[in-house]
């Protein structure tokens, strides 16, 4: 079955985008549906690199401007490489993080306002939005512990960020979500993930029969 589709998955960290994308994976897979999983920052060597740099702790601290730009360079390196091959080749891409990430921790948590960061968007990338964009919401400081892997993980240079900062990217994820009722479908990330994966199924269904 070709049928493209592009469902992005976003949310604080330690919201469990990672462990979505593989039960979604699965039921996709399960249909005969194939499917390309992806992220950002990443998803192409260039890209890794730039991850690199924006994530590492080791290089101290980034201008809010050079972190949007890195980030909208990787997307560039992404968008025509991947993700526009996969969608074309009849693909569904199944992407940890995209448009919406910028617009919640650059354009909002980082300030440098969220119609900048959509006309920038708009401008270069150029304005390719997802079909589907699915929101996992977590309080931060719950999400934050879950990032944390008992300790085992140490966190990058963002999840280092202080509490007000990861309420504030929460806050401008709700702000993006609620401009753009029809792209998002927005659950509660805390619970079993496999009763967490059959809403977003339920949801999807909804909007894309075509598809299940
Ligand atoms: P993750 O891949 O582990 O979820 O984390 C990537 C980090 O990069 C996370 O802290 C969010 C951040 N990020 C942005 O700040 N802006 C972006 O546009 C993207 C794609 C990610």
């Amino acid at each position: 079955m070709t049928q493209s589709l592009f469902i992005t998955f976003e949310g604080p960290e330690g919201s469990g985008k990672s462990t979505q994308i593989k039960l979604l994976n699965n039921y996709l897979t399960s249909r005969g549906i194939e499917t390309v999983i992806t992220r950002e920052p990443g998803g192409t060597p260039a890209g890794d690199r730039i991850r690199s740099v924006l994530l590492d702790k080791d290089g101290g601290s980034l201008e809010p401007e050079t972190e949007l730009f890195l980030m909208l360079a990787q997307r560039c390196e992404h968008l025509r490489k991947i993700i526009l091959p996969a969608l074309n080749a009849g693909k569904v891409v199944l992407c940890d993080r995209y448009f919406d990430s910028s617009m919640a921790y650059q354009g909002f948590a980082r300030g440098l306002m969220l119609d900048k960061v959509r006309s920038i968007h708009q401008a270069f990338l150029p304005g390719f939005l997802p079909d589907v964009t699915v929101l996992l919401r977590i309080p931060p400081e719950k999400g934050l512990i879950r990032a944390r892997h008992g300790g085992q993980k140490q966190l990058d240079r963002i999840e280092s960020e202080t509490l007000a900062f990861h309420q504030k990217v929460l806050d401008g994820y709700n702000a993006v979500a609620a401009e753009e009722p029809e792209r998002y479908i927005v659950v509660e990330a805390e619970g079993e993930p496999e009763e967490i994966s059959k809403k977003i199924i339920v949801e999807l269904k909804n909007r894309c029969q075509e598809l299940f």
